[in-house]
């Protein structure tokens, strides 16, 4: 369990997160989103102990994350990792196990499941940024702590990366145990979080469920579609389903979900006119942030 309590980091005068409270509950997978420079990483320092709260606490399992006690229960992936070029693969990957006291197969365990089995007797310094990234989930990977941090883990990940990525966090979760990862996309993520807290200029703007998030973004989704002809009273017809309904040049803009869709085509067309084109946009999350935050796309 991860708790955040009233908590506050500022470096110098600048704030860089404020009043955050969230929880974190145990089995429980959550995904920071926010844009770059909302506190993200600050807040998964915070909980890996690495920086202090300026105000409030960050507790994992109930301890004060600064306490070397609570870093037993956790393993982290800092946004940015980087290892001894003149090391290999398996030495990198040795030397974190017999620091974090992981029994002796795991070491080929995880680097197997990072796809680095057949890189891990070359130098680090060889390695292509996906896979410094991928070796860093591995290490990750390596104790069996109840609480993993991963912050922006998919940032450079290639595909087999993600699909290393996605299988640690799976089975992670199917093993109980607490995740919380940070991201500024989706796309990867959203099949992995049970719930999506949204950092903003560093306050919390909204908690979501997966469901939620989903709907919100698709509540901001546009159809667009360009006719053969414009029939008389189209737009009164499309009201009722899209209330937006307008034009733009020559282009009809239909906002709505994608759930909609179908039955703004079938209006169209029975309305008499034919599809020339058609296009269509999902929500995206900036827009999302700026909604969050009150303010305009
Ligand atoms: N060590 C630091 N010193 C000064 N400012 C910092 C430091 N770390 C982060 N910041 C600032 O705090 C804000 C939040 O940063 P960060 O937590 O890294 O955001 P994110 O991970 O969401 O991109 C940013 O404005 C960043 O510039
Ligand atoms: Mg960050």
């Amino acid at each position: 369990m991860i708790r955040f309590a009233s908590f506050g980091k500022a470096f110098g005068t600048h704030v860089a997160v404020t009043g955050l409270d969230l929880t974190i509950e145990g089995g429980e997978t959550v995904a920071l989103l926010g844009p770059n420079g909302s506190g993200k990483t600050t807040c998964l320092k915070a909980a890996a102990g690495l920086i202090l709260p300026s105000s409030g606490q960050v507790l994992v399992d109930g301890i004060p994350a600064s306490r070397p006690k609570a870093r037993q229960s956790l393993s982290f992936l800092p946004q940015k990792v980087a290892f001894p070029e003149a090391l290999t693969g398996l030495e990198v990957v040795e030397f974190y196990r017999k620091l974090r006291g992981a029994p002796a197969g795991r070491d080929r365990e995880v680097l197997r499941f990072a796809s680095l089995n057949g890189a891990s007797e070359r130098f680090v310094g060889t390695y292509s940024g996906g896979m410094v990234q991928r070796l860093g989930l591995a290490v990750a990977a390596l104790p069996d702590s109840p609480v993993l941090l991963l912050d922006e883990p998919t940032a450079a990940l290639d595909p087999e990366g993600l699909c290393a990525f996605y299988a640690l966090v799976e089975k992670r979760k199917k093993q109980g145990k607490t995740v919380l990862f940070t991201s500024h996309h989706l796309g990867d993520v959203e099949r992995l979080a049970d719930r999506f807290a949204v950092l903003v200029g560093g306050r919390l703007a909204a908690v979501l469920s997966s469901t939620e998030l989903a709907s919100r973004l698709a509540e901001r989704g546009v159809l667009r579609l360009r006719l053969d002809r414009r029939p008389e009273n189209l737009l009164e017809a499309l009201r009722p389903l899209s209330p937006a309904a307008t034009w733009s040049g020559d282009e009809l803009i239909l906002p709505g979900p994608a759930s909609g869709r179908p039955a703004l085509i079938d209006a169209v067309r029975a309305a008499g006119a034919g599809i020339l084109s058609l296009t269509a946009d999902e929500g995206r999350l900036d827009a999302l942030y700026s909604e969050l935050v009150g303010g305009k796309e």
